[in-house]
């Protein structure tokens, strides 16, 4: 008898393509959002993509009842707990969030704290503490990467503890997505590369994560194939609609997949990196990928191997650890045409994180709640030996 199980849930709308922010109050009256608050931030509000969602308003009944738009990149639970005062007292009824992953895990955060009732969002922190049906949410990604638009996690600050909090419950996930393309047309070069190895580590490490199942893999497989063929191409021509389309469904797939069956050690050591470091949750990918890789070599050879495939660099004259190590090159050359291309960081130390901060930084990606879908346990000192291997 296959012993084998696994669940997979991802209930999000999709609209997806072309014009699609249009469908925009259509999709709100079906989920009876007819007073949202938009949260968006600076870069996307000078971007003028605030404005593109405005106009999709013109002519219809369904109206914002407020517009936040300073969401900050490294959101936190202070102010999270403020939003939901002005979500009350604006009397909306449901929520838009416009941008990457802070301004969406705000929004869902804000979304947990109004739908509750309750005064502080860290009284809801962990796993499954959410027990009834949140207000609706609509999502409108504006970078490629998080996957947070399907995705039943949150990841907010509190600086207090200098640690990232974590909120997973199938509540939390929105009720709409609208990927389109155009929304992503104006994201910086730096961006759209960090942010696009963010959504190609969630395909990784889900492809490689002890809960790993055959759907997550499906959506892990097709995700790896758009990020290969479109990440240098919209680096070199990020104006072109299909560059961006095929990124931005590259992600929503890595978010669905990684959703149903977590990441590892790499995002473990991104998410303490970005707590005691500060430093983007892209970037701190960007940067960890090939060396986690490297830790998990011996016990994900054969997965990286067929990735390989995907990559379009499987050799069937190499052995499957070849084949595999073919792979890991393939990340760490990645990440030299990401630096040729966008300037972008591939050291720790480039990237301003402190030698002297590696101790807290192990201490915390131990404990963090990827560590133990990692297909490989690990312990302080490892995450300090791929820390040192990263920094220079
Ligand atoms: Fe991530």
């Amino acid at each position: 008898m296959n012993k084998k199980y696994f669940e997979f849930y991802n209930p999000v709308k999709i609209v997806a393509g072309y014009k699609s922010l249009a469908n925009l109050p259509f999709e709100l009256k079906l989920i009876k959002g007819l007073n949202p608050l938009i949260l968006t931030d600076k870069g996307v509000k000078e971007a003028g993509l605030l404005d593109k969602v405005l106009k999709a308003f013109s002519g219809s009944t369904v109206k914002p009842c407020n517009i936040i738009d300073n969401i900050p990149s490294d959101s936190s639970v202070k102010i999270v707990n403020s939003i939901a005062k002005i979500y009350k007292s604006s009397g909306c009824d449901s929520i838009i969030a416009v941008g990457g992953g802070s301004v969406i895990d705000t929004a869902k955060g804000v979304n947990i704290v109004v739908s509750l009732n309750i005064k502080n969002l860290k009284e809801y922190e962990g796993a499954e503490t959410i027990d009834k049906k949140l207000n609706p949410l609509i999502v409108i990604p504006t970078t490629s990467g998080t996957g947070s638009e399907a995705t039943y996690v949150a990841v907010i600050s509190d600086p207090d503890e200098n640690v990232k909090l974590a909120f997973t419950s199938y509540f939390i996930l929105p009720d709409l997505a609208i990927i389109d393309p155009e929304m992503t047309l104006t994201l910086p070069q730096k961006l759209t590369a960090t942010t696009s190895m963010d959504a190609l580590t969630h395909s990784i490490e889900a492809y490689t994560s002890l809960q790993k199942n055959p759907l997550s893999d499906s959506y892990s497989i097709t995700s790896i194939r758009l990020i290969n063929k479109y990440l240098i191409k919209t680096l070199k021509d990020g104006k072109n609609l299909e560059n961006r389309y095929n990124l931005a469904i590259a992600s929503l797939l890595a978010g669905i997949s990684f959703s149903n069956s977590m990441v590892g050690i790499i995002h473990s050591i991104a998410h303490a990196l970005g707590g005691v470091s500060h430093l983007p949750h892209g970037l701190a990918n960007t940067i960890i990928l090939p060396y986690g890789m490297e830790f998990n070599f011996e016990k994900c050879n054969k997965l990286y191997a067929e990735l390989s495939l995907h990559f379009d660099i499987y050799d069937i004259k190499k052995s499957e650890k070849e084949n595999a190590k073919e792979l890991i090159l393939k990340i760490f050359s990645l990440q030299e045409e990401l630096k040729a291309l966008a300037g972008i960081p591939i050291k720790l130390k480039d990237a301003g994180v402190r030698k002297e901060d590696f101790p807290k930084i192990a201490e915390k990606a131990v404990l963090d709640g990827s560590s133990i879908f990692n297909c490989k346990e690990f312990t302080e000192e490892d995450v300090i030996n791929i820390l040192q291997k990263a920094y220079e």
